[in-house]
C-alpha cells in the first residue's frame, strides 16, 4: 500500500526490494557480517597507511583516502538497507530519499575520480619512472585527492538541483533497494573518469608489453594488478547496471549487480590489497606485532 498525502502527492517512496521473500532473509543474514567486514577492512587500511612509515608514498596515500571514501560510501546504503531487510519496512521519506541520493551519488562520483587518479598515478610510475617523484609530489597528491572530493560533491549538487525541480506526482514506488539516479545522469559522471582510467591502462599495458624480461614484466604488473582488480569490479558492475537495456527480465540481475558496486567494491579493495600486496601484508604483521608487544 502506498502512503499518499492529502494533496495527492507522495510523501513517501516505497523501495521495492527483491521480489523473492526468501532472498530477503538470505541477504539479511549475509549482509550484516559483510558490512562489518567492509568497514573493519577499510578502517584497517586507513590505520596502516597513517601508522606505517613505509606506506608513506603517493600510491598508499591514495589507497588510504580511497578506503576513507569507501567507508562513507557503503555507509550511505548498507545501514538503511539492512534496516529495511530486518524490519520489512520498505518506505523512505522523500527527504530521506534525496539525502541518500545526494551522499551516495557524491561518494560514488568521488570514487570514480579517485580511481582515475590512482590509475594516472600507476601510469606515471610505470611509464614515466624517472619523472615520477617530481610529477607526483605531496602538493599534487593533495590537490588530486581534494579535486576528486570536490568534483564529486559539486557535480552531485548540480544534478540534485535539477532533480529537485521535478515534481513527483506519479507512482511512488522505486523498484530498487535504495534511491538511485537515472542511468543518463550517472553515465555522464562515469564516462570521463572511465576514459581516463582506460587510457592510463592502455599506456601501462603497452609499456609493460615492451619490457623484454618476464620478471620485469611481472614486477611492473604487480604494482598495478591490485588496483586493476578493484577498477574492474567497480566499472564492470556499473556498466552492467547502467549500460544494459531496461528490460524486465534483467531487472533482478541488475539489482544483484548493484549490490556488487555498492557492497562488494568497498569490500574487495581492502581484501585485494591486504592479500596480494607485499608491503601491506608486512605492515599488517608489523602493526599486529607492535600491538601484542604493548599488551604483554
Ligand atoms: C590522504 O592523502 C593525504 C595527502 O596525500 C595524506 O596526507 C593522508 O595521510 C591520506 N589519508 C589517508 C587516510 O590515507
Amino acid at each position: 500500500s502506498s502512503i499518499v498525502s492529502s494533496a495527492n502527492k507522495p510523501i513517501m517512496f516505497i523501495l521495492l526490494n527483491f521480489n523473492n521473500e526468501d532472498l530477503w532473509v538470505l541477504f539479511s543474514i549475509l549482509f550484516l557480517p559483510l558490512y562489518f567486514v567492509t568497514i573493519a577492512g577499510n578502517i584497517l587500511i586507513v590505520i596502516l597507511v597513517i601508522l606505517d612509515q613505509r606506506l608513506h608514498t603517493p600510491m598508499y596515500f591514495f589507497l588510504g583516502n580511497l578506503s576513507c571514501l569507501e567507508t562513507c560510501y557503503s555507509s550511505t546504503i548498507m545501514p538503511r538497507m539492512l534496516v529495511s531487510f530486518l524490519t520489512g519496512d520498505r518506505t523512505i521519506s522523500i527527504k530521506g530519499c534525496f539525502t541518500q541520493l545526494y551522499f551516495f551519488g557524491s561518494f560514488a562520483a568521488a570514487e570514480c575520480y579517485l580511481l582515475a587518479v590512482m590509475s594516472y598515478d600507476r601510469y606515471l610510475a610505470i611509464c614515466r619512472p624517472l619523472h615520477y617523484v617530481t610529477l607526483m609530489d605531496g602538493r599534487i597528491c593533495i590537490m588530486l585527492i581534494a579535486g576528486s572530493w570536490i568534483s564529486g560533491f559539486l557535480g552531485m549538487n548540480i544534478v540534485l538541483y535539477f532533480v529537485s525541480q521535478l515534481r513527483f506526482c506519479g507512482p511512488n514506488k522505486i523498484n530498487h533497494f535504495f534511491c538511485d539516479l537515472t542511468p543518463m545522469v550517472r553515465l555522464s559522471c562515469i564516462l570521463p573518469s572511465f576514459l581516463i582510467t582506460l587510457t592510463s591502462y592502455a599506456f601501462i599495458i603497452n609499456s609493460i608489453l615492451r619490457i623484454a624480461s618476464t620478471t620485469g614484466k611481472q614486477k611492473a604488473f604487480s604494482t598495478c594488478s591490485s588496483h586493476l582488480t578493484v577498477v574492474a569490479c567497480f566499472y564492470g558492475s556499473l556498466m552492467i547496471v547502467y549500460v544494459l537495456p531496461n528490460m524486465n527480465s534483467l531487472s533482478d540481475l541488475k539489482k544483484v549487480f548493484s549490490l556488487f558496486y555498492t557492497l562488494l567494491t568497498p569490500l574487495v579493495n581492502p581484501l585485494v590489497y591486504s592479500l596480494r600486496n607485499k608491503e601491506v601484508k608486512e605492515a599488517i604483521k608489523k602493526t599486529l606485532f607492535k600491538m601484542f608487544n604493548r599488551i604483554y
